[in-house]
């Protein structure tokens, strides 16, 4: 079995259930621990319980990790029962004392509201910060990822400022205890914000992709729709493991816990091998349970053994080789394809449906009474490869590419 044992967060695997509905008091950390993640983030107090969500297009394409969307806002939304420091220490206190001893627990700090409120709220962050490091929190997280992000709204360039004063505010109230800066990829550019949370000391950052967003079906009926903070899912994954594997292209060092559209194992494999070492469960938390995350990392376990891939440092960045690949590389593979493309002709199996033609803009196709040919016009895109219904139209696209990576050595896991 592979060792899913992460050391830069001293974690047992690299799974943080994160901050949301599925931590929401000690009740539901305690029932969240039962999936054996490597941390969870206890919910900030005092701003609403949550009600439900919205999984699109339902929960049988989440569960099977095809794409699929999470929204917020069905359901009856309740205020939170914690409201108090006071009564936030004793949760934690009290998860302290009945969690498994190998569960870190993170804790947060601080509400965007109370920055947007004005007030002394530096004095009342580090406050609860040395409340929450006596009560026995591992961890301090610090949300400035949405709807931390809305700190930002109107006055956008504020927000690297205040990232970066927030993070020394903490590392001065408790300088042992480590510092998790959640980051939004939203509004700002979060290269910077990650430059700045590793300048200003932070132990980790958490690149986090989730939007304000306006999704409804369009027959009005079934989705309560409240346009703002909170939209998420699978689509959510290219994009926050495009700004890991920049920030280690940069050769950014500080340690990672991406989180968007984690549903199922392969969009966990996929933030790991970007570069960071640790992953987020928000939405598949909320929504798929307990039952849902042990899969992940259950999957996750199997695939790195299917893989040879041995432990963490074998995975994390392994796709960074594909991230960097040079450009004569990248022109390689994609003149192969080009060349396949131009050279393949129509086979028997074409049934003159057309739609090679409709999609050929450089007349490299046409129809030839009930069937297609290609002409010399053809210069080897591959639209109508790609729209030919019975493969009529056909290469060894898989093959091709590969490849040229075999030729120049460039192979997982190694
Ligand atoms: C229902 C719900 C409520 C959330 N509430 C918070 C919150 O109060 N504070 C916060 O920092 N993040 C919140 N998040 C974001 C998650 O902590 C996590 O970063 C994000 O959901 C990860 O993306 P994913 O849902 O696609 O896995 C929430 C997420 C969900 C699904
Ligand atoms: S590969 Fe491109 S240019 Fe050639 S026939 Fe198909 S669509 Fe036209
Ligand atoms: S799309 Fe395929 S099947 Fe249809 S006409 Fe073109 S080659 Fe023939």
């Amino acid at each position: 079995m592979a060792d899913l044992y992460v050391k830069e967060f001293d974690m047992m695997n690299p799974f943080v259930v994160a901050s949301s509905p599925a931590t929401q008091g000690a009740r539901n950390v305690l029932k969240s621990a039962a999936m054996r993640p490597g941390a969870i983030v206890l919910r900030n107090f005092g701003h609403g319980a949550g009600g439900g969500s919205y999984i699109g297009p339902d929960s049988k394409a989440m569960f099977s990790g095809q794409m699929s969307i999470h929204s917020h806002a069905v359901g009856r939304q309740i205020k939170d029962t914690i409201n108090t420091l006071e009564q936030y220490c004793e949760e934690v206190q009290r998860i302290k004392r009945e969690m498994d001893k190998d569960i870190k627990l993170w804790v947060s700090v601080g509400h965007y509201s109370d920055i947007k409120g004005g007030g002394d709220w530096e004095k009342d962050w580090a406050n609860q910060a040395k409340e929450l490091e006596r009560a026995g929190a591992d961890a301090i997280e610090l949300h400035f990822n949405t709807p931390g992000v809305a700190v930002a709204k109107d006055r956008i360039f504020d927000y690297h400022q205040l990232l970066r004063h927030s993070i020394e505010v903490m590392k001065k109230a408790v300088p042992s205890m480590p510092i998790m800066a959640k980051l939004a990829i939203e509004s700002c550019d979060v290269l910077t914000s990650m430059r700045i949370a590793q300048a200003a000391g932070a132990a980790a950052a958490g690149p986090t992709a989730r939007w304000k967003g306006f999704y409804f079906d369009l027959d009005w009926r079934t989705t309560q729709a409240r346009p703002g903070a909170g939209y998420g899912g699978t689509q959510a994954t290219p994009l926050v493991c495009y700004s890991i594997a920049e920030a280690r292209t940069e050769g950014l060092t500080i340690p990672l816990y991406g989180g968007g559209g984690v549903f199922s194992y392969d969009q966990a494999v996929r933030i790991l091998m970007s570069g960071s070492q640790a992953v987020q469960l928000g939405a598949l938390a909320c929504a798929g349970g307990t039952k849902a995350c042990e899969k992940v990392i259950k999957d996750l376990n199997r695939f790195m053994d299917d893989n040879g891939y041995r432990d963490m440092d074998s995975l994390c960045g392994d796709a960074l080789k594909l991230f960097q690949m040079d450009k004569d590389l990248t022109a390689l593979r994609q003149n192969r394809l080009a060349d396949a493309y131009q050279e393949a002709q129509v086979a028997d199996s074409c049934i003159g449906c057309g739609r090679c033609v409709d999609v050929c803009w450089h007349e490299g196709i046409e129809m030839r009474g009930k069937a297609a040919a290609k002409t010399d016009k053809c210069i080897g895109c591959g639209y109508c490869f790609q729209v030919c219904p019975t493969g009529a139209l056909h290469v060894e696209k898989e093959r091709i590419l590969a490849s040229a990576f075999e030729e120049q050595g460039i192979v997982r896991g190694q």
